[in-house]
């Protein structure tokens, strides 16, 4: 069992984001192994071909899943793309990406498939929707190399496209940078971040909505190989895809 010792879903309803530190979170031992076990994916993800500014300093591995609401049933759906209008996302948006694929063992990691049902609990523990969900699950490795920066958001200052995203930090090490800015879900954002928030700490979560304005601040390594790696969960109803 996975619980939380702050009200997520209040954060999102008065301001569209919520910064939860590790130490709210607590799992039960029964996931400790499985968590483990997630968290040596981010050794075997594999180069992002898409990298439209010729960066190669992103890996990762995606799939998607779709939550029934009648049976509560979490289904893997194998094979699927991953697009962004190039409204959204400028830099690399446009294209079907077909990212390499969750390994089966995550596909059926029960600490994975918890933590999605706990997430959306969390940011939905404030509505009635009764609907569908499509549950996008991206595990993503930013290297940062001697002199090179990786940029975990090279698309800039933007907004994601789903009705959710959870962010949750699996490692940062050897790093400089890599700090989460919010800038708030008007038309535009603020000229100045309402919120700066660095993950230093295993678990340390972010969750936001789709009209929060968002960037994160590239990674630097002055000594050697660096990396930041999260796990991001997006959330959208299933009458809302096309
Ligand atoms: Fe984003």
């Amino acid at each position: 069992m996975i619980t939380v010792q702050t009200d997520i879903g209040d954060s999102i309803e008065r301001a569209q984001y919520a910064l939860v530190p590790s130490h709210k979170f607590s799992f039960s031992p029964a996931l400790h192994e499985a968590d483990r076990l997630l968290g040596r994916d981010w050794e075997h993800l594999e180069p992002d071909p898409y990298m439209a500014d010729g960066g190669l300093y992103r890996f990762r591995r995606y799939g998607l899943f779709q939550l029934s609401a009648s049976s509560g049933h979490l289904t893997h759906i194998p094979g699927r793309s991953f697009y962004q209008s190039t409204k959204i996302n400028p830099l690399n948006g446009g294209d079907h990406r077909h990212f390499a694929p969750l390994a089966e063992d995550t596909i059926e990691n029960p600490f994975l498939r918890e933590l999605i049902l706990f997430d959306l609990a969390q940011l939905t523990s404030k509505k009635h929707i009764e609907d569908d969900w499509l549950i996008g699950v991206h595990q993503i490795r930013i290297l940062a190399t001697n002199g090179v920066q990786g940029n975990p958001t090279p698309e800039g200052i933007h907004r994601d496209d789903e009705t959710f995203t959870a962010q949750h930090l699996f490692a940062r090490h050897n790093i400089s940078g890599g700090v989460n800015h919010f800038y708030g879900s008007g038309r535009k954002p603020t000229r100045r971040p309402k919120a700066v928030w660095k993950q230093e700490s295993y678990f340390d979560s972010i969750y936001f909505d789709r009209s929060q304005w968002h960037s994160v601040s590239p990674i630097a390594s002055d000594k050697g190989d660096g990396y930041r790696d999260v796990l991001l969960i997006d959330f959208v109803e299933s009458s809302k895809v096309h």
